[in-house]
């Protein structure tokens, strides 16, 4: 029995770090791809080097064709151009569509039973190529989004309370974009709801900068975006397939009437095992956090129109 393998397309800055993280964590065998030649190679040949100080052994190769991923249990989909300072993730759209389809046929070509993890934006429509290109299952196509701005938003919880960030328990749905729905309702601090610890003011304050986390370190980079913290919450999600750890998380999964919306993908609470998506978990919510859902949803519903597909 051989160690599993993680594809990921698009050797950038989320790509590149996707494999960093999986290799340090000796989840599988890293295959990265990328149409750049020499570029994949090289980044891998260097995480290779990097084994024998931090003792991970797990084989991580670059190639600019997809004979090397043939079989992977994981695709992670990175490829794509990122923002630039002042684009929206929609400006992206139609440039990515295409590379996003033709990666998904390459992958599916080597990969029929792979997990397909998409990354690229726009997130959510992103997914929708992937799935309508692929024919998988549904439970096999799911974008990271909600990992990543949970992440942030607990981040600026910790920072804001001076406490460890693992006390923080929340959740964000919705769409990855702007309109996405931090849920403060249930946001704890070790259990304790964060309602019971903040003013509503300053609560208000750390769901804005959550909302605009992505466009905050756009600007600071002046190129390109952000990728530790995307790349971590791309590699959680691989890890809890790979380990069939059956974990809660929010991850933008195609729906089928969850949450009252139809053939779309949005961010949603699921659980993650080998299976992909085993559930989606409907959960209750106040009239304001539906209000802002469906805000959220006819922006994600929008851009899907835009594909044409
Ligand atoms: N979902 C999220 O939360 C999230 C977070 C961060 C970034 N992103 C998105 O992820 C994508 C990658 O971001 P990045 O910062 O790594 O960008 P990047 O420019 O550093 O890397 C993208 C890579 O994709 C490669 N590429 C382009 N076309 C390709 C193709 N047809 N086949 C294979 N590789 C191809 C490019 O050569 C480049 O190396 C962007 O769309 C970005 O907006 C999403």
């Amino acid at each position: 029995m051989g160690r599993p393998k993680i594809t990921v397309v698009g050797a950038g800055n989320v790509g590149a770090t996707c494999a960093h993280w999986a290799a340090a964590r000796e989840l599988a065998d890293v295959v990265l791809v990328d149409v750049v030649e020499g570029m994949p190679q090289g980044k891998a040949l260097d995480l290779m080097q990097a084994r024998p100080i931090f003792g991970f052994n797990v084989e991580v190769v670059g190639a600019n064709d997809y004979a090397a991923t043939k079989d992977s249990q994981i695709v992670i989909i990175t490829a794509g151009i990122a923002r630039k300072p002042g684009m929206s993730r929609e400006d992206l759209i139609n440039t990515n569509k295409n590379i996003v389809a033709s990666v998904t046929k390459e992958v599916v070509a080597q990969s029929p039973e792979a997990i397909l993890i998409i990354v690229s934006n726009p997130l959510d429509a992103m997914c929708y190529v992937a799935y309508k290109v692929s024919g998988f299952p549904p439970r096999r196509v799911m974008g990271m989004a909600g990992i990543l701005d949970t992440a942030r938003f607990r981040c600026f919880i910790a920072m804001e309370l001076g406490v460890a960030v693992e006390e923080i328990q929340s959740m964000v749905l919705g769409g990855h974009g702007d309109e996405m729905v931090p849920l403060v309702s249930y946001t704890t601090v070790s259990g304790v709801p964060l309602a019971d610890l903040l003013p509503a003011a300053v609560i208000n304050a750390l769901v804005d900068r959550t909302r605009k986390g992505g466009g905050e370190i756009v600007s600071l980079l002046k190129t390109g975006s952000a990728f530790y913290a995307p790349a971590a919450a791309a590699v959680q999600m691989a890890e809890a397939i790979l380990k069939d750890q059956n974990r809660l998380m929010p991850v933008s999964a195609y729906l089928t009437g969850e949450y009252g919306l139809k053939d779309l993908f949005f961010g949603v609470p699921v659980i993650l095992g080998d299976q992909g998506i085993e559930t989606i978990l409907a959960l209750k919510l106040s009239q304001d956090e539906e209000a802002m859902l469906k805000k959220s949803a006819a922006a994600v519903a929008n851009t899907r129109d835009a594909l044409k597909m």
